[in-house]
């Protein structure tokens, strides 16, 4: 939430909770995809860019599908009209997210090769870019955690260099993970996103 929300929350407490209560209810009877791809075009609408970013990412978080996204923005458009649109359009291509490329839009989640198990270091946390997608992984004896480089909070692609130990800190707004369980220890509170992985003939596959 932004300081001003913050501020006036604790200005105007009962209006400001009567506000959020408003946007909660609302969409009562609608399915949660729904409601995301709706809560993004507001965002959208208002060009509000790290609203924008936000909405978009809670609505892949959902379920919401790339394609569902671009219906979203495309059938707005009597009320978005195309700058809007365009608008939009470049941010998502700045936050390059692999699943919007033109390529991957409407793949079916498959297996991909990430190492060889032997060449993971134990205990510690190795990057690996495979298909165009940044992954950290870890291993601890016969445990081993592939996770997404992106945020769960605005999807930056978190570098490997913001890896301290076992702490991961994104550079955008500072949410803090712990590689260990992925969980997010500081700023925000949600955590990265694992990806199924399983082992074929000595080398680790991971499925997205
Ligand atoms: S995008 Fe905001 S903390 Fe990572």
């Amino acid at each position: 939430m932004s300081d001003a929300l913050n501020y006036l929350l604790e200005a105007r407490p009962e209006a400001m909770k009567a506000y959020f209560t408003f946007l909660k209810r609302s969409g009562d009877h609608l399915d949660i995809r729904t409601r995301d791809l709706i809560s993004v075009i507001t965002k959208v609408a208002v060009q509000t860019e790290g609203g924008f970013r936000q909405y978009l990412t809670r609505a892949l978080r959902n379920g919401a599908t790339p394609n569902e996204v671009i219906d979203a923005l495309l059938m707005a458009f009597p009320v978005l009209g195309l700058a809007k649109i365009v608008w939009a359009t470049e941010i998502l291509l700045d936050m390059d997210i692999p699943e919007f490329r033109p390529e991957n839009l409407g793949a079916e989640p498959t297996w991909r090769e990430v190492a060889a198990v032997d060449d993971l270091p134990m205990e510690e946390v190795a990057w690996f870019e495979v298909d165009g997608r940044h992954l950290f992984v870890y291993r601890t004896g016969d445990d081993i955690r592939v996770y997404d480089s992106r945020c769960p909070h605005q999807v930056t692609d978190i570098p490997h260099l913001a890896l301290e130990g076992k702490r991961l800190t994104c550079p955008k707004h500072h949410w803090a993970f712990d590689i260990e369980s992925g969980e997010c220890v500081e700023v925000g509170n949600r955590p990265l996103r694992r990806f199924e992985h399983k082992i074929e003939n000595g080398r680790l596959l991971a499925r997205w």
